[in-house]
């Protein structure tokens, strides 16, 4: 595989953010969302991956994500990889079919990179409304995020796609994970400047393909989006109903409606504000739904965690491919209250944890949105320049949500 080489930044200083500094407008973050895009425009993702145990889950959800001619994706595939120890130069590699290689980096990461390439290359091939630029980004675990929130910047991506750092096993359970992969993800989770989406593949990357090399077969794909309320879950509603539009897929999607018991916990102003434009999303929705018959709505009442869980195993038992929903709820949602004590994962929210822990859904893959986040402090400091460009390990305690 050809490559051309672009050395971005010496040391482990992440000069790199230095050289993607924008000088754009921070309204343009308004669009940084699949919610936020345009109608008829092109959507930008940026889709990284470790391996090629995570090429086959990115590739689906790319394909379900329904690239058309009037809305293209534009996929920008990284794959992540550790500078090693000798090195001290970070480096953002762009492959393409004109240049050399001079391979700076290891034979086995090499090899990886060319099967990558010829992956994503396929995708490309196969669908004309998908254009796919793939790069190798070798930088430190410590500091990748930078990279990856700076290239989200510069390429002005409305979605970053992460792989969850836990596979899952032979029997069905997930393994111990890896704890550089967790880091880069909370990390990038923090510091996106675009809304983010971390598969959990559990069947979805594998159920697409017959082997590596031979893509689609054309058959029904079972996903939920189950909604609670909130800007993670909007923008999760959003890109679900971009799937729902594909042809192969058969879209249900769930509203918890808190019932009054949960309701009277919280008589807030900022609350009621959310709930209101959950109820308009979700209108907005329903009306659209009438004219399309591959999806069904349902609204459930619930009152707590418990009757969370068995309102989601009432839906179906490993009956979904994919189930997508919003990371965080928030203070809006006092029935999520509970359930977080479940799990270990912050980066897949409350509901997440609990799908991925669940015993009824061992076969269904998680995709859990968020919505950017944008900070007052960075809003501030960085005058519309990256996020990331502010520097690793920088905590940011004021956090707002933005429409
Ligand atoms: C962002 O969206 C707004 C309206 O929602 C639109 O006017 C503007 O042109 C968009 N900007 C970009 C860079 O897409
Ligand atoms: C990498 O592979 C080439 C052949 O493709 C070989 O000549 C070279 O010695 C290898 N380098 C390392 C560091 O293994
Ligand atoms: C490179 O990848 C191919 C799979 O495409 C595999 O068969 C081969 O053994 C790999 N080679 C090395 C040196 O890792
Ligand atoms: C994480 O990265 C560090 C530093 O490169 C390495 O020593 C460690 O083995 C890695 N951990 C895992 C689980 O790969
Ligand atoms: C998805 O694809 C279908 C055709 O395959 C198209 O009619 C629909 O508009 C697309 N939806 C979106 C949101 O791009
Ligand atoms: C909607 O629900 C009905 C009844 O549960 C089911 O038969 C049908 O296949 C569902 N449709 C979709 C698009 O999921």
């Amino acid at each position: 595989m050809i490559l051309t080489l672009l050395v971005m930044s010496c040391l482990i200083e992440p000069i790199i953010a230095l050289a993607y500094k924008s000088t754009k407008k921070i309204t343009r973050h308004m669009n940084r969302s699949i919610k936020g895009s345009e109608p008829d425009t092109e959507i930008r993702i940026l889709a990284c991956v470790h391996s090629m145990r995570n090429v086959m889950g990115t590739i689906s959800v790319l394909h379900l994500s329904n690239g058309t001619n009037d809305s293209p994706l534009s996929v920008f595939a990284i794959h992540l990889i550790e500078l090693s120890k000798r090195s001290t130069t970070t480096m953002l590699i762009v492959h393409d079919d004109k240049n050399n290689d001079e391979g700076r980096y290891n034979n086995q990461s090499k090899n990886e990179t060319a099967n990558i390439i010829r992956a994503f290359e396929n995708l490309e091939k196969t669908n004309n409304a998908v254009a796919v630029q793939t790069m190798s980004v070798i930088s430190p675990y410590a500091t990748m995020h930078v990279d990856i929130c700076s290239l989200a910047e510069d390429k002005s991506v409305n979605l970053i796609i992460l792989p969850f750092h836990k596979e899952v096993k032979g029997d069905g359970r997930m393994g111990n994970g890896n704890s550089n992969f967790s880091n880069v993800n909370m990390n990038v989770l923090t510091n996106a400047p675009c809304s983010v989406a971390m598969i959990v593949d559990r069947g979805i990357g594998s159920k697409m393909f017959d082997s590596q090399e031979k893509f689609p077969g054309n058959f029904a794909r079972q996903i939920a989006m189950l909604f609670i309320g909130g800007p993670d879950d909007r923008e999760a509603l959003a890109y679900a109903w971009r799937m729902a539009s594909h042809p192969d897929v058969c879209l249900t999607v769930a509203r918890f409606v808190p019932g009054e018991q949960a309701t009277e916990l919280s008589h807030d102003v900022s609350v009621n504000r959310e709930r209101r434009i959950d109820d308009e999303h979700i209108e907005d929705f329903k009306e659209k739904l009438m004219s399309n018959i591959g999806i069904n709505y349902t609204e459930m009442v619930v009152h707590n965690g418990e009757e969370i869980i068995a309102a989601i195993r009432s839906l179906g038992e490993d009956y979904f491919d994919l189930y997508i929903i919003g990371r965080r709820h928030g203070e809006i949602s006092p029935v999520t209250e509970g359930l977080s004590d479940w799990g270990s994962c912050p980066e897949l929210g409350a509901i997440g944890d609990t799908l991925v822990s669940s015993n009824f859904a061992l076969h269904s893959s998680v995709l859990v949105v968020q919505h950017y986040v944008s900070t007052d402090a960075i809003h501030e400091m960085a005058d519309g320049s990256s996020t990331c460009s502010l520097g690793v390990g920088t905590k940011h305690d004021v956090q707002r949500y933005d429409f």
